[in-house]
């Protein structure tokens, strides 16, 4: 071992949780440490760690065996943004640029590289260290798959296969007590899990945020599936969806977030309406952080330690500014600019809607 003279690189977890994490770390660790002889140390809880110099190294050891683990070991914040970050002060929080103590810690940490593992607001704030001179390189992770620039994230995959598992749950008993049953999946703005396990769980109707719907053109299509005998109706609704000149339904507001706003609940005020306009039973059910919880399937797992491996490439070839990436089903790279654009929602001509709308599902528009 060379002490002392080691690379070293540095690694966090900022945003919201998803499974398939632990595995990015695993394989950012276990190939720095195989391949470069790196030093790797983790920042706790994301860019909190940076401002409160919260770190400690990884070994091999450290990461063996959490492959198969849902959540970060290392801890994660979504409020922790060094550019406007929470400060306690006398009447309450004022959000202050702290950046300047993040970058100092990155730079006394002696580290060549820090890895932030994130959705859009973690890798826009990385993209913003970055132009005030730190090496980074990004790893997309966020359960909504809306993260510019990759084709798809880890963590995805995952929530995906706990909603349909929602859904197929749901159908058996919306079909005994002939029910209107409303199933509300996370995703923010973007209405991937929806469509996905909408299709997946062969729901009905697929609300997403991309589509705004028409409460009473549900009614008539319920009406009209009851017409035909079919006695129950399975909705899958983005928590983000709306009504067509409506908003969405906003749960809470964080004031120290990147981003404030917490959705959810649109599936209650449906399941009012619903009633009311046809008369049947009508009930909601909230998937809410399940979707992010527990152990990530193979194909993320798969997903995460490539995307790990990717990212200790970008490290070596000294391409800093990017992230790894997902095109066409090859792992490349993207500037973190792009990432840092918004969120990346479903086209409007998008074949998986015209594949939904082709075997029968209803959109609400
Ligand atoms: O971005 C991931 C996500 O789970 C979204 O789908 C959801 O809107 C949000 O985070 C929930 O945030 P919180 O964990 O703060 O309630």
């Amino acid at each position: 071992m060379r002490n002392g003279r080691r690379q070293k690189i540095a690694i966090l977890t900022g945003g919201g949780d998803c499974p398939g994490i632990n595995a990015v770390i695993r394989a950012v660790t276990k190939k720095a440490i195989l391949e470069h002889d790196m030093q790797v140390i983790g920042v706790q809880d994301g860019y909190d760690g940076l401002v409160a110099d919260s770190h400690r190294v990884l070994t091999y050891d450290d990461v063996s065996g959490i492959i198969t683990l849902g959540g970060t070991i290392l801890g994660a914040s979504k409020s922790a943004n060094p550019y406007k970050y929470p400060v306690k002060v006398r009447g309450g929080i004022e959000l202050r640029d702290v950046s300047r103590t993040a970058v100092r810690t990155v730079k006394r940490l002696g580290v060549s590289c820090l890895v932030c593992v994130g959705g859009d607001g973690t890798l826009g704030i990385a993209h913003r260290l970055f132009k005030d001179g730190v090496p980074v390189v990004g790893v997309p992770k966020t359960i909504d798959n809306d993260v510019r620039g990759t084709d798809i994230t880890f963590g995805f995959d995952s929530a995906v296969s706990i909603a349909t598992d929602g859904v197929d749950r749901i159908h058996t008993t919306a079909q005994s007590h002939h029910r209107i049953m409303i199933v509300e999946v996370m995703g923010h703005r973007a209405g991937w899990i929806a469509l996905h396990s909408g299709i997946a769980g062969g729901g009905d109707v697929i609300l997403v945020p991309e589509i705004p719907y028409d409460t009473e053109k549900i009614a008539r299509w319920v009406k009209r599936r009851l017409s035909l005998g079919r006695r129950f109706t399975i909705v899958v609704a983005a928590e983000g969806a709306r009504p067509r000149g409506g908003t969405e339904v906003i749960r809470k507001v964080v004031e120290t977030s990147a981003d404030p706003l917490r959705l959810g609940g649109v599936s209650f005020v449906l399941a009012e309406e619903l009633e009311s306009l046809t008369g049947l039973e009508a009930r909601a059910v909230l998937m809410g952080h399940l979707q992010r919880g527990g152990p990530p399937t193979p194909f993320d797992r798969v997903l995460a330690s490539q995307l790990g491996s990717a990212a200790v490439d970008l490290i070596a070839g000294r391409k800093f500014g990017r992230m790894v990436a997902v095109r066409a089903g090859e792992v490349t790279s993207a500037p973190l600019s792009v990432a840092a654009g918004g969120p990346r929602v479903i086209p409007r001509h998008h074949r998986l809607l015209e594949t939904a709308r082709s075997t029968g599902a209803y959109f609400g528009d």
